[in-house]
């Protein structure tokens, strides 16, 4: 992509502003860990692997801004500020998967002075950033057996190079088989309430050159019924170990509509996003947020003044609805209890 969804910068985190897009190309710049835990939070920064890598980057601020005169003291401020980042969003696994390995690889060195603390937090940053790239190239290489040479995908929310460090994972397959010569069109559904799919993921295939239609949410069944879909591809925020999958609210939805048109349903993801600790997908916590992204389009409001509204994030698919669960550690099938433990592995091995 043209513009860098993350990047450090003069000791600085610079972040594209996913809120104004596709309107306005602007940046923010966080100097400390806690202006990351914002971003985070007010989603100028999303997409499970991206804010994992932003908080890596978070850390490494604390480090660079720390007055703390051991590396002992060093610690514990990375460890406080970890704490931050991680209350900043619950549902992503990746966050807390990307601050626990930012601390682990701290805690197993030793330090002689708090510039090698430094060096060794952003050096882990950049590292989680690197290989997210890496692993969403792999994750697009070993979807393309699954789809046919002409293919039309319906796709949720945006799971592109904006939602990661680079490449995107669900986006990222469709992209790879785009690259592949495969024939690709894509409905994209336009994700309320923050409209990722409308604004962000429509930008993204505008600019690689893949066609694509908007949609919005609720034509979803008509569209698979009538317009030859193939295959229905979602990104993931927590995948439980029994395969329950955590992702942008009207996921469920989509999953169920598939299977009553027989369209295979991929949910796409790095194996940093699978929570082998989490056990199925009813111990996820979801996500609610403000009222407002309901009540409100952009400045005009659209429900009655003292309407009450219900605004869940995320919503949980049931592993049974899931055809297969695509990893950069291989394509995982039921039983997911059995699969998704040896994706971990295989991928932890590498
Ligand atoms: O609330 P968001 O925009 O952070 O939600 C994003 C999603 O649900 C994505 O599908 C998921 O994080 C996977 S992104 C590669």
């Amino acid at each position: 992509m043209a513009y860098k969804t993350l990047e450090w910068k003069n000791n600085t985190l610079v972040l594209i502003d996913q809120r104004v897009l596709p309107f306005q190309i602007q940046t923010i710049t966080c100097s400390d860990p806690l202006e990351v835990a914002e971003a985070i939070r007010n989603m100028t920064v999303r997409g499970a692997p991206a804010i994992g890598a932003a908080a890596a980057y978070g850390l490494a601020l604390a480090a660079t801004r720390s007055r703390a005169a051991t590396p002992v003291k060093m610690l514990a401020a990375i460890r406080n500020a970890g704490e931050a980042l991680k209350a900043a969003r619950p549902t992503a696994v990746n966050l807390a998967w990307a601050v626990d390995r930012v601390i682990a690889t701290l805690e197993t060195r030793e330090f002689a002075s708090i510039i090698q603390v430094r060096e060794a937090a952003l050096a882990e940053a950049d590292t989680i950033a690197a290989e997210d790239v890496r692993v969403n190239k792999q994750i697009g290489l070993n979807a393309l057996p699954l789809l046919p040479d002409d293919v039309t995908f319906l796709h949720h929310c945006n799971t592109g190079a904006l939602a990661t460090v680079d490449y995107g994972t669900a986006l990222g397959v469709i992209r790879t088989a785009h690259e592949h010569g495969k024939k690709v069109f894509v409905y994209v559904d336009e994700t309320r309430p923050r409209l990722q799919g409308a604004r962000l993921t429509s930008w993204e295939l505008q600019q690689l050159g893949i066609p694509h239609k908007v949609i919005v949410d609720g034509a979803s069944g008509t569209v698979m019924k009538n317009q030859g879909v193939n295959a229905v591809t979602v990104g993931c925020d927590r995948v439980a170990a029994n395969g329950d999958t955590a992702n942008k609210i009207g996921t469920y939805n989509l999953a169920i509509v598939a299977r009553a048109h027989g369209v295979p349903f991929y949910v796409v993801g790095p194996t940093s996003t699978i929570d082998l600790d989490t056990p199925s997908g009813d111990k996820i916590t979801i996500e609610e947020r403000d009222s407002s992204e309901i009540s409100l389009v952009g400045a005009e409001r659209v429900t009655p003044v003292g309407a009450q509204v219900f605004n869940p994030a995320f919503d949980v698919t049931p592993a049974e609805y899931i055809t297969a669960i695509i990893t950069e550690a291989g394509v995982c099938y039921p039983p997911y209890t059995e699969t998704l433990r040896t994706a971990v592995e295989r991928a932890r091995q590498k």
